[in-house]
């Protein structure tokens, strides 16, 4: 299936490509970025990372695009949306998620590309919810679902 490309006034949600794997590594190698995940990414964890999100939009064609900014940065990390592995109480499910180079943090990024990957979940697929998941402490990811208008539900959390 082709992959969708998304646009916003700012972002270009694109396929990944080969370029993209090595500013992926550099992020997913930095503490800040990973700081509410086990550890920091070895560049042969990344690139199994990046194998793992193509092939899923090779799959369905669509998932974790890979964020442009037009005319600024061709990559700077990822967002979209996934099926989680993991079981849970509420899976099987639609996640949305993100993960940014710490240098485009505090632009707005995040969210209006979040916004764009909601309107797709909900406008083209059809999908009925979206959910999102972190550790409490991660007061960015969760003021980013504050943002596009998601609520917490006590009850599932786990
Ligand atoms: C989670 C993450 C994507 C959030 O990044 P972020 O930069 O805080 O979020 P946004 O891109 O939406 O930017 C919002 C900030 O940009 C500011 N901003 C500046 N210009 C803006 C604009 N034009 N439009 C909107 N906001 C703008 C906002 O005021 C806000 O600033 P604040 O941080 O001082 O409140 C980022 O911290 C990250 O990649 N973290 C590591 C990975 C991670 O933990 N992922 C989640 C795992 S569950």
């Amino acid at each position: 299936m082709d992959p969708l490309t998304l646009r916003t006034s700012r972002l270009l949600l694109r396929d990944w490509r080969d370029e993209d794997l090595a500013p992926f590594a550099a992020l997913n190698a930095d503490p800040q970025v990973m700081e509410y995940f086990p550890r920091p990414l070895e560049r042969t964890e990344s690139d199994a990372l990046a194998t793992r999100i193509r092939s899923q939009f090779a799959q369905s064609g669509f998932g974790l695009w890979a964020v442009e900014v037009c005319g600024v940065a061709p990559f700077i990390g990822f967002v979209g949306l996934s099926v989680p592995s993991f079981e849970a109480h509420f899976t099987p499910c639609v996640e949305i998620g993100w993960r940014l180079a710490g240098e485009f943090w505090g632009h707005g990024f995040a969210t209006e590309a979040a916004r764009a990957a909601l309107d797709f979940g909900f406008d083209r697929l059809g999908l009925v919810e979206i959910v999102s998941f972190t550790v409490p402490a991660n007061r960015r990811s969760r003021t980013v679902m504050e943002r596009i208008g998601m609520t917490h539900s006590p009850d599932d959390d786990f």
